[in-house]
């Protein structure tokens, strides 16, 4: 792929609706969140894998009073600024660029992370099947709390030519919720609820956005 996905993302950040906290979507997480947490232990060091605007992180951390540590990787630069301001009340915020799978240097073995409506972006299957084995066994984080469109098998969910710069959104690789649980063998689903089936005119197949906890076995 030619594609430069920092590029990319660096455009499509700067008119990101997600980084609006009263937003919708980011409304709309902020409920679908709050029962996923109540399935989790009060943790201490959260890593949230693209954050957007870090809310959803300040939301956990002000649940539980027990966060000191958030750690948060985005591949978008335009980001870093206002996640650190959103996250200004937390005593250690440590903010990593995503380039690749290989550089990735964050500080393994936290009590949770996060990963919501961030999945389905990622370009290809080796991306996505490289980023969840480093989850499962490298990072090994106690708990995860995801929210990801799924397919019934691996596919675009556009083709992949027209992975690019869409309406304010980029979108790509949906895999299935199997091919998910293989990869993350090392945890069990403490909650697996659909969330709804959704069709999209301008995408070639239906997902089925979900929110998943899991623990290390
Ligand atoms: C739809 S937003 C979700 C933001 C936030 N998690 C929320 O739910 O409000 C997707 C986020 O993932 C980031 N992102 C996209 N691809 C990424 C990757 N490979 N690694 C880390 N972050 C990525 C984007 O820059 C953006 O912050």
């Amino acid at each position: 792929m030619s594609i430069n996905l920092s590029e990319v993302w660096n455009k499509v950040g700067k008119g990101w609706r997600h980084l609006n906290e009263q937003s919708h979507n980011v409304q709309n997480n902020i409920k679908h969140l709050e029962s996923s947490i109540q399935h989790i232990s009060p943790p201490t060091r959260i890593i949230d894998w693209g954050p957007g605007g870090g809310y959803l992180s300040r939301y956990i951390s002000q649940k539980f009073q027990t966060v000191n540590t958030i750690e948060f990787i985005d591949i978008c630069d335009d980001h870093f600024e206002l996640v650190r301001n959103t996250l200004n009340s937390i005593p250690i915020v440590i903010g990593h660029k995503f380039v690749d799978i290989d550089s990735v240097k964050i500080n393994t073995n936290p009590d949770l992370l996060i990963a919501y409506s961030v999945i389905y972006h990622m370009p290809s299957i080796k991306y996505v099947t490289d980023i969840l084995e480093y989850w499962n066994s490298t990072l090994q984080p106690k708990e995860i709390v995801i929210r990801n469109m799924f397919n019934k098998h691996n596919n675009w969910e556009r083709k992949p030519n027209q992975y690019s710069v869409g309406n304010n959104f980029l979108r790509g690789n949906l895999i299935s919720l199997e091919y998910f649980a293989t990869k993350m063998n090392n945890y069990t689903f403490i909650e697996k609820e659909k969330i709804q089936n959704v069709k999209h005119n301008n995408c070639s197949v239906d997902h089925i956005d979900m929110k998943i906890v899991m623990k290390r076995k």
